[in-house]
């Protein structure tokens, strides 16, 4: 496995792999979620490149980027692992450049949901996930359906900007407990971790609501909140009922939605989702 840190390294060990590249963007401290999207982009490609990099402009200043969780060697061995040919870890010079002031920013899609809590994150992602995809060149990247909105906006900006990619979206990976697994779990202490199971409870619930016949959206939003109420350690920031392309806010009748939320377990921000009826559409 390949190892890059400048920017010319990574250029150069790049041009050197012939056949399809697939590229897995993560931020590191890595769990079975980011291999599953190492795996997805082996089965589609010849060659698979993994990029960590901690971005700060997707991080507000009240966030959590100085105790971001870090462990670069084991991750590099979990990468070497499963067979990742190219992994660049980028210097903040090479991605944020003295007198840095040039941004990728997608428009209304990035206002809502996670955007509205987190006004300048989806500028930050965008913008290093741009800089990624130059840099790398990959013919496909894929993203996990864990940051739903995410994976949209960057489906809609690859769309927008005509960049020659295929992005796949693969599914969500969970503890077998359920818990969506995150490198954030780590700030979860034993009681909290326990209470952070209210998030997918609260979305098995509101799936056999839908199973069992129920589409009113406002009605399932409410399933959703009452189970995270009853968990006194839970406290919800959003629960959305939304349309699955646009992230619109539904009401009414629905015949296929975006659950998501984000809520706080102590000082931790988790947020899980999931589909209901029909395949996930891109932006
Ligand atoms: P990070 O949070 O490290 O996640 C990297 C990728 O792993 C993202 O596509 C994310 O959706 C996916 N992922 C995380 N947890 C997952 C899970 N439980 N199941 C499936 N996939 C999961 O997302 C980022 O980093 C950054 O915003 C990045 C795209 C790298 C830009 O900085």
């Amino acid at each position: 496995m390949d190892i890059a840190v400048r920017l010319e390294e990574l250029r150069e060990k790049r041009n050197a792999l012939t056949g399809t590249l697939g590229l897995v963007p993560t931020m590191g401290y890595l769990h079975d979620g980011h291999l599953s999207l190492v795996r997805v982009a082996k089965q589609q490609c010849d060659h698979v490149a993994a990029s960590i990099y901690v971005n700060p402009t997707q991080f507000s200043p009240n966030e959590d980027l100085s105790n971001y969780p870090r462990d670069l060697e084991r991750d590099l061995q979990l990468l070497e692992n499963e067979g990742v040919d190219l992994v660049w870890t980028p210097r903040d010079s090479d991605m944020y450049p003295d007198h840095f002031q040039t941004w990728v920013e997608v428009g209304e899609i990035t206002t809502l949901l996670e955007g509205s809590y987190r006004p300048t994150h989806f500028r930050g992602v965008t913008t290093v996930v741009a800089k990624l995809f130059l840099a790398v060149l990959p013919d496909v990247a894929v993203f996990g359906q864990k940051d739903a909105q995410q994976a949209l906006v960057i489906q809609r900006m690859v769309k927008d900007l005509n960049f020659p990619i295929d992005i796949v979206v693969a599914p969500i990976v969970r503890e077998s407990d359920g818990l969506a697994m995150s490198s954030r779990n780590t700030y979860l202490n034993a009681e909290q971790r326990k209470a952070a199971l209210a998030l997918s409870q609260s979305l098995r619930e509101v799936e056999a609501a839908y199973q069992a016949g129920e589409r009113d959206a406002d009605t399932l939003r409410k399933r959703v909140l009452a189970v995270l109420n009853d968990e006194p350690l839970a406290q919800p920031q959003y629960v959305s009922i939304a349309d699955p392309g646009t992230l619109e806010e539904l009401h009414g009748e629905v015949t296929c939605a975006l659950v998501s939320m984000a809520v706080y377990v102590g000082k931790t921000r988790l947020i899980d989702n999931m589909l209901l009826g029909g395949e996930r559409p891109s932006a």
